[in-house]
């Protein structure tokens, strides 16, 4: 990325189509896209190293911490960096290959050529609503089978919006302890009480409404899940969920990221039987199996509305690229029309969990994300490093993006590779974890 050297050393382009730019510091591996948030002050130097992030973690009821510099964090394995896209990709989340797809490419060429604006120009409430989002959004509430779809320029900046926005001062969120960081951060942020449940266990999602109910909480439930976890690829009990909201009067919040594209007829994802409840609101990630990039999420209309008129991000923040749009339109599109793309990725997805068994490697999961459990932050770097070695892209995830103790390589299935290339990457991890015992 070019930029002037006499004003900063280095510039980072953030999720939502900012670019941070500063003296030769760390910034992105500590900061929050949302460090301005009301109760927090994240302070940092940023003339050479951090020096301390101050957090107040709010309602959580734990004292504000001092988290320690970057060089000497607890993992003692370093900061963590962007690195180069080298070597056949077991990383991305480009479940479907949509992401280079040439249809994909084609819709875009198409829109530029039809003179398609790059940027929306403004907020969606100013002059920034744009033909190809509410087209998108159209097409994606037929499609995912609810009322109203809203586009957002991500899955993170939807799981905050929605979060900071629906639940109101006097209700209660319930969240799995092992969702996405946008939806810790977006319950942080907002006006409700919250309690953390144990992964993917209704009886503390329940006990947890039973024991706040009991204490005279008076408001309304929010229980909130992802329906496939990105890191350790597991399934949340959706029906026993959407029971217990029914129980209790309760709204279910599902994140689809991973599941959406991939899982579901037609790719609709697990929560699709579910998506036309008044009480259910759906975040469906575009940057994932859908290629693209930003989110929709989809409600009721009255909820969308609520949403349109009160949720800050949607209010105040340029609207999402309306070439974008189109991409999401064209992904929809073949979703609907290249079945094969799923049926080939469930097949690459069987015949990968057979091989793991057949070389004694510990089945982790049954989706498209292996999680291979390390334990130990160092010794995961160095695994994930032997396996870039070999030409194979297998990324290391440690703790805090992952439980402490929990470090591991995550691997994950595309079609960007075929059998052989699953065959070849297992052999190498047989053969790199071979005599380690967890
Ligand atoms: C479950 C889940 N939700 C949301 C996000 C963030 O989505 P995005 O990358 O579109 O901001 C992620 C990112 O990996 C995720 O795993």
């Amino acid at each position: 990325m070019k930029q002037k050297q006499s004003f900063s050393d280095r510039a980072l382009c953030g999720s939502t189509a900012t670019i941070v730019s500063c003296k030769a510091g760390t910034l992105a591996a500590n900061a929050s896209p949302f460090c301005s948030r009301r109760r927090d002050k994240a302070c940092f130097e940023i003339a050479g190293s951090v020096v301390s992030e101050r957090v107040d973690s709010g309602r959580s009821g734990k004292k504000a911490d001092c988290r320690p510099p970057l060089h000497t964090r607890e993992e003692n394995s370093g900061p963590r960096g962007p690195e180069p896209c080298t070597g056949i990709d077991f990383a991305s989340y480009d479940y479907l290959a949509l992401a280079s797809a040439p249809r994909m490419r084609q819709a875009v060429s198409r829109a530029i050529e039809a003179g398609t604006p790059i940027g929306a120009g403004g907020p969606r409430l100013l002059r920034g609503n744009c033909q190809e989002h509410e087209r998108l959004e159209a097409e994606a509430a037929q499609f995912f089978g609810a009322e109203r779809a809203l586009f957002f320029d991500g899955g993170y900046a939807a799981n905050f919006s929605v979060l900071t926005t629906l639940p109101q001062r006097g209700d209660l969120v319930v969240v799995d302890s092992l969702v996405h960081a946008s939806i810790h951060d977006g319950t942080r942020a907002g006006r409700a009480d919250f309690r953390i449940s144990a992964h993917n266990d209704p009886h503390s999602v329940e006990n947890t409404i039973r024991d706040w109910r009991a204490q005279g909480g008076m408001g309304r439930v929010w229980i909130v899940t992802e329906s496939l976890y990105g890191m350790d690829g597991d399934f949340a009990p959706l029906e026993e969920l959407v029971a217990l909201a029914a129980l209790y009067g309760a709204f279910l919040m599902l994140c689809e990221g991973h599941a959406t594209g991939v899982y579901g007829e037609q790719g609709r994802g697990l929560a699709a039987p579910y998506a036309g409840r008044d009480n259910v609101v759906v975040i469906h990630t575009c940057g994932k199996a859908l290629g693209a990039t930003g989110a929709l999420v989809t409600a009721s209309s009255a909820v969308c509305g609520f949403i349109i008129n009160r949720c800050r991000p949607f209010m105040y923040a340029t609207a999402p690229s309306p070439l974008i749009a189109v991409a999401v339109r064209e992904a929809l599109l073949i979703l609907q029309q290249e079945p094969e793309r799923r049926e080939r990725l469930e097949k690459l997805i069987s015949f990968t969990h057979r091989e793991m068994k057949a070389r004694g490697l510990p089945r982790s999961s049954n989706s498209q994300i292996i999680p291979y459990i390390v334990g130990d932050n160092a010794h995961t770097n160095r695994l994930a490093s032997a396996m870039r070695k070999r030409g194979f892209d297998v990324r290391g995830i440690r703790p805090p993006m992952v439980p402490a103790g929990t470090a591991r390589l995550r691997i994950s299935l595309t079609l960007n590779v075929n059998e052989r290339d699953a065959t070849s990457m297992l052999d190498a991890l047989a053969e790199e974890t071979r005599g380690y015992s967890r």
